[in-house]
């Protein structure tokens, strides 16, 4: 079944979210609350939204859009023909059980039903209904238009061609699906924090820390909000709302403790009652770092995260690459569970696992069954052998007449280089290398940076993870210079450290006068570690590279072509185009099998003898001698003609 139309029930936070990525999508739209000022509201905010992510040109006109959003109060006109009803109405069991029944009467049969919920069993909201087969969860994560992750909820007697088709709805609104595949209490997401927050709780009803001590700690690592500040922050009740549902559905362990019972009868409810864990009636409350205690350790946290993250890999609810991207997506972290797993001791996870279980009485806190024997190790294998199907740090497009993208897509993180982002690049240079459409590369990074360099927020916990590491990104990038096709780095904003170091890499690179480039690595403490060292000297020279490296000196995109490292340099405004006819030019008039082996020789003829340099290009030479390419090039030269190569 194709969805054409769908109806979104409730225009509140959620609801005009959904509304307005499904329109965005080109979906037709009807958007159903009860009161005219909830819909209005609703569509203005839509509008507002939409007015904005055209001003950025993410879309070509807000009001196109909004012609595809109908709003209504009528729910037997929103669910009329609809294909698909997604509810996202206020958390109240009745109350979702009732509309839902009330459709079940007014929509088609082969209407499919989803539910934003972010707590209820899709099998028991299911039963309310005669469709329990076409009754799915769909969850998404607030705000809608920038969370990338859905997660898509198998209920007891989910049909698996609606997985299917509501899968690839996800993915048409330009959002990531992760498949849960065992309808179970906190699905992935919150499901992984569950167990955290109990040690948060545990670590004050011990009297163990206060939460300015957790929160100054939690800061001084870099996090924007300690977890206490941000639990005010997004509301107690909901925090102890949760607890609760976790305590009855769940284990009592997840019980909420006595002062949380205390703080939601005083109505300290976080910021939105002005007091919680802090006072917020003078704004938002100062934390003093130096209030930051080691009688707790945020690793603590990881592992029991990690503990939750294995059991729903031994339930079956998800498989580690997908709860990774779940985790990453939906609370906006640079590591999944497994990831940050993998640099960690099998033994250490254990051991602290055992004694958190002890200290606290907890049994949430107790080993899952695949860490008891000691075999994490070997699941982490396993999700090596299995990586996702999904990029979802770059980006390739195709964009015709052999020239195709390949974007670092991390723009609110500046294109920063994770290991993930690492991973993807190496395979989407395998992909492109046999891909026969692709004659020209070009390498650009989404939003105003090409890339500000390695992701800090790795994880590396040992030296000798720190040079396997760097050898990993040398290695990923080297493979650039050694693809049979040319590469062109699209310098398009900032290209520091490792950033610039995938620029080196390339064949050729362009730039805006206006772009930042330099090796800011000196000033940290640390050195250009993916192979700024060693090809920016053979790049530019010994001199000029020990003064961008030595000194972290940052140079702009016109001065490096003055210096000979990028090729060309182009105004900002003409940039994209400017760049798109050099590729074109090199696609219409350069034989593509002597591209590959021009540029394997000038790379590797550096690192020989230039004698057995030499050698190699008299060999090279009989290889093109004998292809259809040299015939065309010639004819077409004598014909007074464009040439047609075939890569033959
Ligand atoms: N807010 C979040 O961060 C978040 C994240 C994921 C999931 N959810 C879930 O999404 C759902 C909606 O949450 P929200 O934050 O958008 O709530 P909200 O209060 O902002 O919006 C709910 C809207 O539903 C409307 N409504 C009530 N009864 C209705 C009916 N019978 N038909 C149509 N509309 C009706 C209300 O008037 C309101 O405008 C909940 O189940 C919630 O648990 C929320």
């Amino acid at each position: 079944m194709e969805i054409k139309k769908i109806a979104v029930l409730g225009a509140g936070d959620m609801g005009h979210g959904i509304a307005e990525v499904s329109a965005m999508a080109g979906y037709e739209v009807w958007m159903r609350d009860i009161k005219q000022e909830f819909v209005d509201k609703g569509m203005e905010r839509i509008k507002q939204s939409l007015v904005k992510l055209q001003e950025k040109g993410k879309i070509e006109s807000a009001e196109k859009v909004l012609e595809k959003i109908h709003p209504t109060l009528d729910l037997a006109e929103a669910v009329k023909d609809a294909d698909l009803i997604i509810e996202a109405i206020p958390e109240v069991f009745e109350l979702k059980t009732k509309v839902f029944a009330e459709c079940d009467k007014l929509a088609k049969p082969e209407c499919i039903f989803a539910s934003n919920t972010s707590t209820m069993k899709i099998t028991d909201l299911a039963k309310a209904t005669k469709r329990e087969d076409k009754f799915i969860g769909l969850h998404f994560f607030n705000p809608v238009v920038v969370m990338r992750l859905v997660e898509v909820i198998k209920g007891e007697k989910t049909n698996d061609e609606v997985v299917k088709i509501c899968v690839d709805y996800v993915k048409k609104i330009g959002k990531v699906p992760v498949v849960v595949r065992k309808d179970v209490p906190g699905f992935i997401v919150n499901r992984i924090q569950a167990p955290s927050g109990a040690l948060l709780m545990a670590i004050i009803d011990k009297g163990i820390a206060k939460p300015e001590e957790v929160d100054a700690v939690m800061r001084k690592m870099g996090l924007p909000m300690g977890p206490f500040e941000l639990m005010d922050f997004t509301g107690i009740d909901i925090f102890y709302h949760a607890s609760k549902y976790y305590g009855r559905t769940l284990s009592p362990d997840y019980e909420p403790p006595k002062i949380l019972e205390e703080m939601i009868k005083a109505n300290k409810l976080g910021k939105k009652t002005g007091k919680g864990w802090y006072d917020w009636s003078a704004g938002r409350p100062q934390i003093d770092l130096e209030k930051a205690t080691d009688k707790i350790s945020p690793l603590d946290f990881s592992i029991v995260e990690i503990n939750e993250a294995v059991r729903l890999v031994e339930m079956g609810v998800a498989e580690p690459q997908d709860i990774d991207t779940a985790i990453k997506l939906g609370l906006n972290r640079p590591f999944g569970p497994f990831e940050l797993a993998s640099s960690l001791e099998e033994d250490q996870i254990l051991n602290r696992l055992n004694e958190l279980a002890s200290q606290f009485g907890k049994k949430i806190f107790e080993p899952a069954e695949t860490i008891k024997a000691k075999k994490l190790k070997k699941l982490l294998e396993k999700k090596e052998e299995k990586p996702s199907e999904e990029f979802q740090t770059i980006k390739i497009e195709k964009l015709g007449d052999g020239i195709t993208k390949l974007i670092l897509n991390r723009p609110d993180r500046l294109n920063t280089i994770s290991v993930q982002l690492l991973d993807e690049l190496d395979k989407a240079i395998s992909m492109l290398w046999k891909d026969n459409e692709t004659r020209v590369i070009i390498i650009t990074g989404a939003g105003r940076a090409f890339s500000a360099g390695a992701d800090l927020g790795a994880t590396i916990t040992h030296p000798f993870d720190f040079v396997e590491h760097n050898r990993k990104g040398e290695r990923i990038f080297r493979r650039l210079g050694e693809i049979p096709k040319p590469v062109i780095a699209a310098i398009n904003g900032y290209a520091l450290g490792g950033g610039f170091e995938i620029a080196m890499n390339c064949d050729l690179r362009l730039a805006k006068k206006s772009a930042i480039l330099g090796l800011p690595e000196v000033g940290l403490g640390i050195i250009p570690g993916w192979s700024g060292t060693q090809r920016l000297a053979k790049l530019v020279g010994i001199s000029r590279a020990m003064q961008l490296a030595l000194t972290g000196e940052r140079i702009t995109g016109e001065e490096a072509e003055r210096w000979g490292i990028v090729n060309k340099a182009f105004d900002d405004d003409k940039f994209e185009e400017e760049v798109l006819k050099y590729a074109k030019n090199i696609v219409e008039r350069c034989a593509p099998i002597s591209m590959a082996l021009i540029k394997r020789l000038i790379n590797k003829g550096g690192e020989v003898p230039m004698d057995v340099g030499m050698e190699w290009e008299c060999t090279a030479c009989g290889v093109v001698f004998a292809t259809e390419d040299m015939r065309e090039g010639f004819s077409a030269f004598f014909r007074k003609e464009k040439p047609k190569f075939k890569g033959r």
